[in-house]
């Protein structure tokens, strides 16, 4: 059966890594995709990707919902934008049903050295983004009476410090709150809000200046070979994606405000 037949899912950052997985998933399961990112040429090559794989389902089985993906240009950090992307979304579906805050960017900062603007901008992206998505997908899904499903993608970053990631690591403590205190606030519509927090993942944002720190001996030394990580080694976009749809699905009707972890069982140690 498919979860997700006739539901409008729209995905932040949702043309690579984990956004993108999760737009593939949830495409095999029958829904609509709105991809809002800020790279056009990102978002076209997943939009030709999605659209790719709806035709071979499709050509196996007729009566498959063959509903094509939507790119919409949005910065998530700019109110303007996003208000844009909602109401686009909800003309050209009808409806929105699933939101997924998952646009982040990464970049390591020096706390004493960083600028105010360095600050804000992860900050903007991070915290004000998903706080910008959940108010205008939420009045849409309020507006249509729809009971929705938001999924926060939050990181193992939001409770343990890191070295040269305190606007990450604060950012992604915000969206925690975020996170618990929406599903507060929304469940009197039936809208629930949940996160899931990876840990090491393997995606873009693991290249740091130009490395895959997932490639480096000190990753595979420390994390791997000393099992750090107690599944030892990193985890793959599709393995979060899973847990996106569990959490946008009916399967999780009676989980609310939680913020599952993803990382091999890393956060379990010290
Ligand atoms: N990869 C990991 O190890 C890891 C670990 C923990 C959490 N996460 C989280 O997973 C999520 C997805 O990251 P990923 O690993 O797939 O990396 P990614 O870089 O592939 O995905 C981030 C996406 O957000 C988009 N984005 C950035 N700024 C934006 C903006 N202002 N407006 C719209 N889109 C914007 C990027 O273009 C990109 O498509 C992020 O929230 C990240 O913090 C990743």
């Amino acid at each position: 059966m498919l979860r997700f037949s006739g539901k409008t899912v729209v995905i932040t950052g949702g043309a690579t890594g984990i956004g993108f997985a999760a737009a593939e998933l949830f495409v095999r399961e029958g829904a609509r995709i709105v991809i809002a990112g800020r790279s056009s040429k990102a978002g076209e090559a997943a939009i030709k990707a999605l659209k790719d794989i709806i035709e071979e389902l499709v050509k196996k089985d007729t009566s498959f919902p063959s509903h094509m993906p939507i790119y919409v240009q949005t910065d998530v950090a700019i109110e303007a934008d996003v208000s844009r992307l909602m109401e686009l979304a909800a003309e050209q579906t009808g409806r929105i049903d699933v939101l997924v805050n998952n646009a982040a960017m990464f970049y390591e900062s020096d706390f004493l050295t960083e600028t105010t603007e360095q600050w804000h901008q992860v900050f903007n992206v991070i915290a004000d983004g998903a706080y910008f998505c959940t108010k205008h997908a939420a009045k849409v899904m309020v507006d249509k009476e729809i009971k929705g499903a938001i999924v926060n993608i939050s990181s193992i970053n939001s409770y343990r410090a890191l070295q040269k990631s305190s606007h990450y690591n604060a950012a992604k403590g915000a969206l925690d709150q975020l996170t618990r205190c929406t599903a507060l606030e929304l469940a009197p519509h039936g809208i629930r809000v949940n996160g899931v927090a990876p840990g090491f993942i393997d995606t873009g944002l693991s290249v740091i200046g130009g490395v895959n720190e997932l490639e480096t001996e000190d990753f595979l030394h420390y994390y791997v070979k000393q099992r750090k990580i107690p599944l030892a080694r990193a985890g793959f976009p599709q393995e979060i994606a899973t847990i996106i749809a569990f959490l946008a699905s009916d399967e999780s009707s009676y989980i609310q405000g939680a913020i599952i972890p993803a990382d091999g069982g890393l956060s379990i140690t010290f």
